[in-house]
């Protein structure tokens, strides 16, 4: 019996596939799986609907801090204008404090009976759980990300224009990038997976075997 949880950290941008992957190596190898992007996204959800403006700082943080987390759940967390405004709360600092205790209680003592977890964000293998066993940094080109991001809207019955949403991933990789706290990068021992031309089974597949090794390696 493993005394430590397999933790699998996955980093990358909106749309890269690491939520996918995430919810895949989940499955395959019985581990518990964190969204932490709908973390922020059940604080900017909150913050919008009570009228406040997502770039307030107290505000936000006081958002964050009372954050249920019933309210996870919740598919309205997908929408367009939360994931705008997801991504300004989550360059306050005051925010990212206030998620990352909960983040890292569930990465070292994951709901039972899972022997782990997957956490997938765009800080986990740097800040929130740096001594993770595996670390993933997931990618793929903004304009195929734009592409999938349109027939996944245009699925849900949502109406879609390339340019558009190629222009709000492009701004949102700006923000997430630049921001001083907790920016998306990549840790220095991570792996580096580009979906751009690859399938999810495909992804899944190369994941797996970095997981195997480690499994194998002792975690
Ligand atoms: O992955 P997503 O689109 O659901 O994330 C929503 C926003 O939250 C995104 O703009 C970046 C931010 N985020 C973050 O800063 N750190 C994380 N660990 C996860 C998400």
């Amino acid at each position: 019996m493993n005394r430590r949880p397999l933790v699998i950290a996955i980093d990358g941008p909106a749309g890269s596939g690491k939520g996918t992957l995430a919810a895949a190596l989940a499955r395959r190898f019985g581990l518990a799986h964190l969204d932490t992007g709908r973390l922020y996204r059940a604080t900017a959800a909150i913050v919008l609907r009570g009228g406040g403006n997502p770039a307030d700082a107290e505000v936000a943080a006081a958002a964050a801090r009372r954050l249920d987390f019933a309210l996870l759940a919740d598919p309205g967390l997908r929408d367009e204008a939360v994931g705008n405004a997801a991504s300004v709360v989550a360059g306050i600092p005051e925010v990212r404090a206030a998620l990352l205790a909960f983040q890292r209680e569930f990465a070292a003592h994951p709901p039972k009976p899972a022997r782990g977890a997957v956490l997938d964000g765009r800080d986990i293998g740097t800040v929130v759980c740096p001594d993770a066993a595996v670390k993933l940094y997931v990618t793929a080109s903004a304009a195929e990300r734009a592409r999938r991001r349109v027939k996944e809207l245009r699925e849900s019955g949502a109406p879609a224009i390339y340019e558009a949403v190629l222009q709000d991933i492009e701004e949102r990789d700006a923000r997430d990038s630049l921001r001083r706290v907790a920016p998306l990068a990549a840790a220095p021992d991570a792996i580096e997976i580009d979906t751009t031309r690859l399938d999810p089974d495909a992804v899944l597949e190369q994941a797996s075997k970095l997981v195997t090794r480690a499994l194998a390696a002792g975690h």
